[in-house]
Order: structure tokens, then C-alpha cells, then sequence
């Protein structure tokens, strides 16, 4: 049985990587903290957790997970401020999202105070794989994964959760040049569009390799059903400033349920930006582009922060948005949430939990 608000079972690297490692020249998601969390769910509970070295696991051919793709995960950051705190950016509200996608892919949820209790003491543990500078951060890693030795098509009675950290800088190096989907679908009603499940994921590669050979470097998803209504876009949630007023879709099943989205709103709301979240029409946006209304556009996410679009392609017609610099809105509510992050700005909403 685990036990909650105790110091988690801690086993140490011989030796830290990270002499080895250059954090100035990081690519995203590719260089791994020294540390992990994992804890099993054998028997019907939780078992007893532990931090250790990142490493190789075994796991069997048969895995659940390797079949029929019973997995969830979440992405979420930490940040150093400039007087050298360290600070997790809203952790309890991807912790809710991750209990939330358990539930829809039959796995059990996670006790929220341990998950927090991993984040901590990982996070603290590795700290010093923060990496300096503007795009800088930690970013975590937590996922559970059905791991039962088993190919008949049924919920998983084993599974394991794991948490590790890679440091990052921008997961975009420019502002993106996406295409409106209207043929390939990511999500429909009733389906798991809005968990953060992998085989969400897997099914958008193939018409997001398709859209990279047209030169496009993300997709913006339509609804399933007639293609007529803007989901997301590629790994975020978007954004679209008409004649100054925010214009977002509606949470409706279909879509992830954004930390950077809801934190978007939240400051806008406060900047007095009027936000609409509701259905968008691929026809408005479509207009707006074309009569010169749709002032800029941006994806948001955990990884990709906030995405500026560069440009916006409907069937054959590609419409560019204006430079960064004159993104005046998007710009105001960037510096906040970044200032926030980095306890430039005062943190108003208690969004931000200290690792040190
Ligand atoms: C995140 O923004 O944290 C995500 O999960 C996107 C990821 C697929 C890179």
C-alpha cells in the first residue's frame, strides 16, 4: 500500500549526466534529467513508489500498451525565477486532466497528493538540469501505461506510472505556418478527443506528415463530423484575435482541456480582452482572414507555450498574419503568464508551487 506526505523511497545516480550535457544546446525532448518516479498498480492498488535513476525498463512483447495502446500522459513545467526559486506551474490542474483521462481509458485515477509529493521531490531532486534563459524550463513528463502480459482486448489489470523531467527550450524555433484540416479527423463526438491518451496522437502523424510535405509545420484539426468547425491545433489549443477580441473554441469532448488555454483566458479576461469560447466556424475565420479582421493567431500549449502563427492556409488560399512585433495583444498576455512563470509578475491566481 503507498502512503502519502512522506519523503518518497529515493535511490541516487552513481554519477550525474549532467556534466556531460550541454544545456545551451538542448534539442526538445531529447536529453533526460537524472531522476524518475515510478509506482505499479498491482492487485487492485498502488504500490509503493520510488524515485531512481532514469533508465531502460523491461517490459514484455505482450504489454497491454504495446497493443492496444492503453496509455495517458501530461506535460506540465517548472521554472526558476531570477532570485533562483523554483516554482511547478499549476500542477493540481494536470493533475485533475491526467485523473480525468484515467477515467476514460478505464485506468485507475492517481492519489493527488502523492502525485504532487512526486512532482516535488523529483523536481527538487533535479533541479539543476534547469536550464538558463528566455524559452527555458523543466519540463515533466508524467504517464501511465497498461502493463499487463496479455493480448485479449480488455481493460488492464497492472499498470505503471512514471514521471521524469527533460530540460527544453522552445519547441517551436519560429512562428508556425499551419493548414485548415478539412479531410483527416483527430477527434469525434463521443471519442477520447479530449483525454490525453497516445493513440490520439499516433492517429494525427499521418495527416500532420501529410501537411509537412505541403511545408506546413502543424495542422488546425476540424470536427469529425462535417469538417466545418476549428478544434485545435497540432499538439495546442488555438487562439484567433478578431478585430482585438479573442476568439477560442468551446470545450466540447472533443478537445484537450489546455492549462496554457485556461491560463489564457483567465489573464485576458483580467487584461479586460473580450474572450469568446464557442463554436468557430472555419467559414468566420476564413472571412476574417480575408477582410483583413483576423489580427493575429496563436496555438497554446504546455510544450509550445505560446505558438505564434505565421499563416493560415484555407484549401488553396494561404493568408500570412502579421509579425510578432505587432502582435500587441498576444504580446501583453505572453509577458504576463511568462512573468508569472518566472515570478517577474505577481501570481494573482496561486497557480504557481514551490519546490524550493
Ligand atoms: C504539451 O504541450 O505538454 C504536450 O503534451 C504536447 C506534446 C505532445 C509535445
Amino acid at each position: 500500500m503507498i502512503s502519502t506526505g512522506q519523503k518518497i523511497a529515493t535511490q541516487l545516480i552513481d554519477r550525474s549526466r549532467l556534466v556531460d550535457t550541454d544545456l545551451e544546446n538542448i534539442k526538445f525532448g531529447r536529453v533526460f534529467s537524472d531522476h524518475m518516479f515510478v509506482m505499479d498498480f498491482l492487485d487492485g492498488e498502488w504500490k509503493e513508489p520510488v524515485i531512481k535513476p532514469f533508465a531502460d525498463m523491461r517490459i514484455s512483447p505482450a504489454a497491454l500498451v504495446l497493443h492496444y495502446s492503453q496509455t495517458i500522459f501530461e506535460g506540465l513545467k517548472a521554472y526558476r525565477t531570477e532570485d533562483g526559486a523554483v516554482n511547478l506551474f499549476r500542477p493540481q490542474a494536470n493533475i485533475a486532466r491526467m485523473n480525468r483521462s484515467a477515467e476514460r481509458m478505464c485506468m485507475p485515477t492517481i492519489p493527488e497528493d502523492l502525485f504532487l509529493d512526486a512532482l516535488v521531490q523529483l523536481v527538487k531532486l533535479d533541479m539543476g538540469w534547469i536550464p538558463k534563459g528566455p524559452d527555458a524550463a523543466l519540463y515533466i513528463r508524467p504517464f501511465m501505461f497498461a502493463s499487463d502480459e496479455y493480448i485479449g482486448v480488455r481493460p488492464s489489470d497492472g499498470y505503471r506510472f512514471i514521471i521524469f523531467t527533460c530540460p527544453v527550450r522552445a519547441y517551436y524555433a519560429e512562428p508556425v505556418r499551419v493548414k485548415v484540416e478539412t479531410h483527416y479527423s483527430r477527434a469525434f463526438p463521443g471519442g477520447t478527443g479530449e483525454a490525453k491518451c497516445g493513440g490520439n496522437y499516433a492517429g494525427g502523424l499521418y495527416p500532420a506528415k501529410k501537411g509537412a510535405e505541403e511545408g506546413f509545420h502543424q495542422l488546425i484539426w476540424t470536427d469529425g463530423l462535417s469538417h466545418k468547425f476549428i478544434e485545435e491545433s497540432g499538439t495546442m489549443n488555438v487562439f484567433f484575435n478578431i478585430d482585438g477580441n479573442l476568439i477560442t473554441p468551446a470545450l466540447d469532448g472533443s478537445i484537450l482541456r489546455g492549462v496554457t488555454r485556461d491560463s489564457i483566458i483567465r489573464i485576458a479576461n483580467d487584461q479586460g480582452i473580450k474572450v469568446e469560447e464557442r463554436q468557430v466556424s472555419v467559414e468566420e475565420i476564413h472571412l476574417a482572414a480575408r477582410n483583413g479582421r483576423l489580427r493575429s493567431a496563436f496555438g497554446a500549449g504546455t510544450a509550445a507555450t505560446i505558438a505564434q502563427i505565421a499563416s493560415i492556409t484555407f484549401g488553396d488560399e494561404e493568408f500570412s498574419l502579421p509579425s510578432v512585433d505587432e502582435r500587441l495583444l498576444t504580446n501583453s498576455i505572453g509577458e504576463t503568464l511568462d512573468g508569472i512563470r518566472r515570478g517577474r509578475v505577481a501570481d494573482p491566481y496561486g497557480w504557481l508551487v514551490p519546490v524550493v
